[in-house]
């Protein structure tokens, strides 16, 4: 048995959840989903990667629940079970002193959202709890250098949200987020499908057609897909075909939003940091960052170059890593205060 559990980063996203142990690296990736029993909820039937191969085909009884939406905590005891669950498949549950929790927590939710997150990672067995705003955690992780006096841009796209951030000597000058991220996308995809062809389709299959047919700028060579849902008028599985070109105008408005967010925040960036965000560019990170065409989108509407980070959906727990792994000495230069603390 343990007596001091290692320090743990947990990046507690919409979509997907990254644990990071200090000295070990990311050794949790899995969907932010729990499926539980319908009659009892804390009867838990599966989480993350399991749960995820039974969303949209649960029986009755049983139930999948999204704990999260657009960054926020909209089931607490769901975010309980799974972040006990996540952390003792990361550390296991022999130690007598709990570990330090180092989480992730989007821009500009409200404070008692914020509450949310440290509370939740309290009861779920953390002994401190230290928060860290997505964007500053998502720079961190792609190596940018936050404590250099040069402003740096990040845009973190995630599944939920939005996060974009000017960072400068160690913190977060202006930062703005947009409840708009990969599952608005998703979303836009069935509502499109549902008016141009009055087939229903299943978030799993949106998901899908987005990654194989999506693109931020229209595609130049047309591909196509066949789909499979549920014909609106007759109530009986169907199939169509549809194409990038479709596919590119229904999640032509999210991808806008997305654009409009970091014009918000470069419009109110102080002169001389944004000449160096010009200079230095902007850095995309998240699994929307991966959307094909989004780096040239906003390049080519911006005229400002556009980075994608190496690892995108590693970066925010990457660098709750880099905090972990060098929290001493951070404290020790006074280099902490992007930390919230409960
Ligand atoms: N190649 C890809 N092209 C387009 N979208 C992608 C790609 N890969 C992943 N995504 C999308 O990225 C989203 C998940 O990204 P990520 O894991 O960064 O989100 P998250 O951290 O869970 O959410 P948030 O930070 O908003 O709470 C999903 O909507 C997924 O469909
Ligand atoms: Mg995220």
């Amino acid at each position: 048995m343990a007596f001091v559990a290692h320090d743990l980063g947990i990046d507690l996203g919409t979509s997907n959840t990254l644990v990071y142990v200090k000295g070990k690296g990311i050794v949790v990736s899995e969907p932010t989903i729990v499926v539980v029993e319908s009659s009892n909820e804390r009867r838990v039937r599966a989480v993350g990667d399991d749960a995820k191969i039974m969303l949209g085909r649960t029986t009755e009884g049983v139930m999948a629940v999204r704990p999260m939406r657009e960054g926020v905590i909209t089931d607490f005891d769901m975010t309980q079970i799974l972040l006990q669950y996540f952390t003792r498949k990361a550390i296991g549950s022999s130690y007598l002193v709990k570990p330090r929790l180092f989480l992730t927590y989007p821009c500009s939710i409200s404070g008692i959202e914020r509450r949310a997150v440290m509370e939740a990672a309290k009861y779920s067995g953390g002994r401190k709890v230290f928060l860290v705003e997505k964007p500053f955690a998502a720079a961190l992780g792609s190596g940018l250098p936050v404590f250099d006096p040069s402003g740096c841009m990040i845009v973190d796209i995630g599944g939920g949200t939005t996060d974009v951030s000017v960072i400068s000597l160690g913190g977060v000058v202006i930062s703005h987020s947009i409840r708009v991220g990969g599952i608005k996308m998703d979303e836009a995809i069935i509502n499109f499908i549902k008016r141009e062809f009055n087939i229903l389709i299943g978030d799993r299959t949106a998901e899908e057609v987005k990654l194989d047919l999506g693109a931020a700028l229209p595609i130049r060579e047309e591909r196509r897909a066949r789909i499979r849902g549920r014909d609106m008028v007759t109530n009986l599985p169907q199939t169509t075909e549809i194409t990038s070109t479709q596919i590119y105008q229904a999640i032509h408005e999210p991808c806008m939003a997305i654009l409009s967010a970091i014009k918000w925040v470069l419009e109110r960036t102080l002169p001389e940091l944004a000449a160096d965000v010009m200079h230095n560019g902007i850095y995309i990170t998240g699994g929307g960052s991966l959307l094909y065409g989004m780096d040239q989108m906003i390049a080519s509407e911006l005229g400002i170059p556009v980075l994608l980070a190496k690892e995108p959906m590693d970066c925010a727990a990457l660098g709750l890593g880099n905090i972990i792994e060098n929290f001493d000495l951070l404290q020790h230069l006074g280099r902490t205060s992007f930390l919230k603390q409960g």
